[in-house]
Order: C-alpha cells, then structure tokens, then sequence
C-alpha cells in the first residue's frame, strides 16, 4: 500500500486515471480508503448533503474541520484533501494563509481545495510559497452560486482555459473541473502539466471526482446528469429502519438470541 502524496497524484498525469472521492466522517472514509479511492475531498458539499443547507456557502471553518478531523482519523492510502469554505481565503492573502494554516494543523488534511481561477492566483500562490498544497476548483464553481445564479454547466472556452493555465502557473497542484463541455475539458488537460480531476467534464480529464451520497444515491430523485449511481442506498436503507421499526412494534426483534441471559 504506497500512501498518496501529493507528487505521487501529479505523477499519475499520462500514466494512470486518479480516482477522488468525497468523504465526511470516519465510517465512510474508512470505507473508500480501504477501496484504494486515491483523494479523499472533504468537501464543502458537506453543507448540503450532511448540514442541510440549500448551498454550500454557509458552511464554516469549524464545520470543515469538525468533519476532516473525523476524516483524516480513518485514512491511511488516500491523499486527504479539505475544502475552504466560503469567505475563508477571499478576504485577503493574510486571512487565506492564517485559515489554510489552522485547517491544516488541526485537522491533519494535506492540501486545501480553492475554487475559482484567474482571480485567485496571487492567494493560490501565497499559499504554495509557505507549503501549503493547493488543489484548485473552477468550472461551476458552488460558492458563486448566486452569481451564475443557479448550478450551470460553465462553456466559456477561452476563460476556462486561462483560469486553468492560471492555477498551473500559481503552483496548484491539481484542478477541479465542474460541469464543463467534455471537448473543453479535454482541451484544457491537455494543455496544462497537473492532472485535472473532472465532475460534469466528460472522460478526458486525468481524474474523476464525486461525491460519495450520489454514486450510493443516498439523496432523494434529484440526480444531475453526470452522476452514475452504483447502488440505491436510501432505498435499501429505508427498507431496514421500516423492518425494524415493524420488528420492534410487533414483539419480533429482540428476540432469544439477542438477549442476555
Ligand atoms: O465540495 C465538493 O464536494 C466538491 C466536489 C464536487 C469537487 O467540491
């Protein structure tokens, strides 16, 4: 079992597809670890799948660290990768470095995740000249969701290939593609030297991100395009807790053989 590193994940650009996953507790990051998942994201979609909010922009540091604390605990392949929140590094340089900073030392996670592109590259940069892993995200990108005003695959070629070219140049060491046109994608993983990891971005990128309650469709009927789900979770999960509750009501469970004598 050879731990992923960050030169490892950049290493595998050409060689061999990177696998990413989201994960936000111990059980299931155990779960995806054992897998062979190669990144771990603790995502801020932690906010909607976990939290309850309707987007991920309220989500705060204490929240993202609560969970990669949890996360990282599990892990012992995956390269663990958090999330900063929204409003955690777009205030000012100093603020991003001090946040990046603690989410790093409390929680254990070995690079943060930042979205956005052109626009973050002097943040993107200060993080990496203090040894601060950066992955970047752009694309859609969740936390301007009231600015694209709504989730919207994103298909300016021209600003998605600079954005991309922009985060190289800062120093990420790899970059979220979000719901972009596959010959976009494709364009750009091949023009820029650190892998890119698609989500909505066809099967051209060098990597493939989702996040875990999708591909186990533990969620309800809403299911975007590019989501395959490999079980129906909440069905099955849903049918157990109607069992047990029936069991229960009916005098059947517990019964000689799950009690003490
Ligand atoms: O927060 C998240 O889960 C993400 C993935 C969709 C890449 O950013």
């Amino acid at each position: 079992m050879d731990k992923v590193t960050v030169p490892v994940l950049k290493e595998k650009k050409g060689k061999e597809k990177i696998t990413m996953l989201t994960a936000y507790d111990y059980c299931f990051a155990q779960i995806i670890d054992e897998a062979g998942v190669d990144v771990i994201l603790v995502g801020d979609s932690v906010g909607t799948v976990m939290l309850g909010y309707s987007t991920t922009i309220p989500v705060t540091i204490s929240e993202m660290i609560h969970h990669a604390k949890a996360v990282v605990k599990a892990v012992k392949r995956a390269l663990v990768v958090i999330d900063m929140p929204f409003m955690a590094y777009q205030e000012s340089i100093e603020k991003a470095k001090r946040n990046a900073g603690r989410m790093l030392k409390e929680t254990g996670a070995e690079a943060v995740k930042i979205e956005g592109g052109e626009k973050m590259k002097d943040v993107i940069k200060a993080l990496v000249d203090i040894d601060i892993p950066v992955m970047g995200h752009i694309g859609l990108t969740p936390q301007s969701y009231h600015v694209f005003g709504g989730y919207k695959v994103q298909k300016e070629a021209e600003r998605l290939i600079r954005d991309a070219k922009a985060l190289e140049e800062a120093g990420a060491f790899s970059v979220v593609l979000e719901c972009v046109p596959r010959q976009i994608a494709k364009r750009i993983t091949e023009e820029i030297s650190i892998p890119t990891i698609g989500i909505g971005a066809g099967p051209d990128c060098d990597g493939q991100v989702l996040v875990i309650h999708d591909l186990l469709g533990l969620l309800g009927d809403f299911r975007p395009k590019f989501v395959r789900q490999y079980v129906k979770l909440r069905d099955v999960v849903k049918k157990a807790a109607i069992e047990y509750v029936s069991d229960v009501k009916n005098g059947i469970f517990p019964d000689d053989a799950h009690s003490f004598h």
